[in-house]
């Protein structure tokens, strides 16, 4: 059972539990357009059977052993062209979070978070807008905590990266304690480049050199930059100049 939180300003001050759903983005969005949502609410269920993933994908999770869950935020103050700072700031929520257990923790642009080169968090961030300012973004978040056995080989948990298991209850509490601490920061409005340039520091490839499949070959090269509208900045040892790539223009190749 998971309770709402008294030690976060936003995130979590009311927690919807169900035991079992479809997706909890597609509740939080059927919450939103009933139009009686408190900013922070969270939707979370212990057995997500249609969970979506990025790009049409599924997002597969054991029963009871994982957190998958929603967060309903209203960005009403955050211009649409900084909207990757809802990104930024949820992926370095998380990665705080397991960063205190796992010291190989890292960002993969442009919001998985990967453990020891392993895909331990899935982000499913919906945003819809009105007029020129964002009407709410429902942020969803998918966590491998207990589960020890995936059917992808690149997949992991903090069980399998640590050796223990957790109580998911808990877990869940600190976890929306970082995501809230940097939720606040981004309103208090002047820390948009401090997290611009910690979404850098943290970020898989930053001024490293790595292996990158584009148009179709393997190459590789280093990570220069994330633009405000988000596109990925790379330096390929291939091309001459340094390129700016949107979502599927690029893809990381794994070691
Ligand atoms: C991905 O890596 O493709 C994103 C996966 C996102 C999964 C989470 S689990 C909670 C929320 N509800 C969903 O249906 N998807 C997200």
């Amino acid at each position: 059972m998971y309770n709402s939180t008294q030690d976060t300003l936003i995130i979590g001050k009311k927690v919807i539990y169900l035991p079992t759903c479809h997706s909890t983005n597609d509740i939080a969005a059927e919450i939103v357009h009933a139009g009686l949502f408190e900013e922070g609410t969270v939707v979370i269920t212990d057995n997500q059977v249609k969970g979506r993933g990025q790009r049409g994908t599924v997002w597969n999770a054991n029963a009871g052993e994982n957190l998958t869950f929603s967060i309903i935020l209203k960005p009403a103050f955050l211009r649409i062209q900084d909207q990757f700072l809802i990104s930024q700031i949820t992926a370095l929520g998380i990665r705080a979070y397991l960063g205190s257990y796992v010291p190989d923790t890292k960002v993969k642009w442009p919001n998985d978070i990967y453990m020891n080169n392993q895909k331990a968090v899935g982000v499913l961030i919906e945003n819809s807008l009105q007029g020129a300012r964002y009407a709410h973004s429902i942020v969803g978040i998918g966590v491998n905590i207990n589960q020890s056995q995936f059917e992808n080989s690149y997949a992991t948990s903090l069980r399998r990266e640590t050796g223990s298991s957790f109580v998911l209850t808990e877990e869940f509490h600190k976890l929306l304690k970082c995501l809230d601490a940097y939720y606040v920061r981004l309103r208090s409005g002047n820390q948009h480049d401090a997290i611009r340039a910690e979404y850098l520091r943290h970020l898989y490839g930053y001024q490293q050199n790595v292996k990158f499949l584009y148009k179709g070959n393997i190459t590789s090269g280093s990570v220069t930059n994330v633009t405000e509208l988000g596109k990925l900045r790379v330096k390929l040892v291939t091309e001459p100049e340094e390129l700016e790539f949107g979502l599927k223009e690029i893809e990381w190749v794994r070691d």
